[in-house]
């Protein structure tokens, strides 16, 4: 007889389990890599990008790290490689939704690098990541939301169909100490499988 019972090593997940790989036509979506700072530094350093979408254009190389070892744990932005080019172009992500306190409910989110826009990548990505959302992790409903004054992405909401539910006054504090309204919309998932018919 044992009189001490071997102590068993108790292991502590500590890590998120990652996006897995999407495919559109022109674009693989698939987790962040270290090794994504330089081509994530090309894009998130402009003043026109982060911007729009919150955030403060990436002052170094590190601040791109800092900021993909966050998606890298947080386990819900892809990084949205072009195929021609093997680049990683911009982020969409499929967040946990801070509005709805219901079960599933997601938020859209996405950025892209300037010399990348009107071309349409938002919306393919977009597209992809709501099909995932909606038939894979059975969504019930998916949310976006832009500022009042960010008609490109007000324009990529409107193309994949969300209906606008209202603007919630003074509802965010961006990098400047501004406050910004934001303009919702969602998708619900009888919705979405209306519109694939
Ligand atoms: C919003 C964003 C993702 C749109 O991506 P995109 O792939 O360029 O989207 P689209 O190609 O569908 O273009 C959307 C609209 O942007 C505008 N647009 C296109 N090219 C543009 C350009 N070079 N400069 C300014 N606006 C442009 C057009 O109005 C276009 O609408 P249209 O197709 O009806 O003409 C991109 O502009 C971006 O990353 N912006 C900065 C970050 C951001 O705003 N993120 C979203 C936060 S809610």
């Amino acid at each position: 007889m044992r009189l001490f019972k071997k102590r068993r090593k108790r292991r502590i997940e500590t890590t998120t389990p990652p996006v897995p790989v999407l495919q559109t036509e022109r674009l693989v979506l698939r987790s962040f890599d270290e090794n994504d700072a330089v081509d994530v530094y090309a894009y998130a350093h402009s003043n026109q990008v982060g911007p729009m979408a919150g955030w403060a254009p990436h002052a170094s190389i590190e601040d791109s790290r800092k900021t993909i070892r966050m998606f890298i744990d947080g386990g819900e932005v892809w990084a949205m490689v072009e195929k021609k080019s093997g680049r990683v172009i911009g982020s969409i992500g499929l967040h946990k939704d801070t509005v709805r306190s219901i079960g599933g409910a997601k938020e859209l989110g996405y950025a892209l690098g300037e010399t990348h826009w009107g071309q349409g990548y938002a919306a393919e990505a977009s597209q992809e990541v709501l099909r995932y959302g909606f038939e894979e992790l059975a969504a019930p409903i998916i949310g976006v939301s832009h500022f009042p004054t960010n008609g490109q992405s007000k324009r990529v909401i409107e193309k994949l169909g969300f209906s606008y539910e209202g603007t919630i006054r003074h509802a965010q504090q961006l990098p400047d100490d501004s406050i910004t309204d934001i303009v919702c919309y969602s998708l619900l998932k009888s919705e979405y499988e209306e519109q694939k018919k």
